[in-house]
């Protein structure tokens, strides 16, 4: 049961909220297998509309983010719920989780890019093709950052599925209004 006036999400955050989860579905399902790899044998990036479109759903993400995080300490309050500590506890954990990651993952795609050299492609013949300032930074020989890049990415999505499903039980077994607090329509 809902104990704040609000019992659903402002409509600016469930825009973010969907839109989000839009992108970085889409991402992941474009994330084409072993795309460092082919880069690395000579594969220019901007002749493969995978992995610019996965690029620029990457970085939307990105932007998408920082824009929320802003809207967060703007925002009315958010609707809040009634629920055991320990599930209260688990779902700040998993969003503050979900949170870091949807920053970590395009960081980390960064870090792979111009530590190896490799160009950032984006959709509209957007082009970088050099980041001198993350290939001679003290970051970039610290980790193989496309390996980082594409563990995290399965990360987001193995974690989102779980939220999903926490949700979803929320819905149809708790039956309290948590998932309606964040659907499209309010
Ligand atoms: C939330 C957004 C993203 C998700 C979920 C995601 C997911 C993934 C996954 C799972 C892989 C591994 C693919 C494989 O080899 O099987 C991958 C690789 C890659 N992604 Fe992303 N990605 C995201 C954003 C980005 C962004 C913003 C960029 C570029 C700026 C990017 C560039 C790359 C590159 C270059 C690789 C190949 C890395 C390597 O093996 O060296 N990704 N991504
Ligand atoms: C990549 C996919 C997803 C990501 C990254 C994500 C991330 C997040 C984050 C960070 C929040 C906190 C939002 C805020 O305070 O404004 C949130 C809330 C929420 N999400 Fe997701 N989400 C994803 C997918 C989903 C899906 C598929 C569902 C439902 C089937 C869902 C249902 C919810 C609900 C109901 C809330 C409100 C929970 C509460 O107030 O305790 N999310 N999500």
């Amino acid at each position: 049961m809902a104990v704040s006036p609000r019992s659903v999400y402002d409509p600016l955050s469930r825009a973010f909220h969907w839109l989000t989860a839009a992108a970085v579905l889409a991402a992941f399902v474009l994330g084409p297998e072993h795309f460092g790899r082919q880069m690395h044998d000579g594969l220019d990036p901007a002749t493969r509309w995978d992995i610019v479109t996965h690029e620029s759903l990457g970085v939307l993400v990105f932007v998408l983010t920082l824009l929320r995080l802003v809207w967060v300490a703007l925002r009315p309050a958010r609707p809040r719920f009634e629920m055991a500590g320990w599930m209260s506890a688990v779902s700040h954990l998993v969003h503050g989780l979900l949170w870091l990651l949807m920053l970590a993952v395009p960081v980390t795609a960064m870090l792979a890019l111009g530590s190896e050299g490799h160009p950032l492609t984006l959709l509209g013949g957007l082009r970088v093709n050099e980041m001198p300032f993350i290939a001679q930074s003290a970051l970039a020989p610290m980790a193989d950052w496309g390996e980082v890049h594409g563990l995290l990415g399965d990360i987001i999505l193995n974690l989102a599925g779980l939220h999903a499903a926490a949700a979803i039980y929320h819905h149809l077994v708790l039956k309290d209004g948590v998932l309606r607090a964040m659907a499209p329509r309010g």
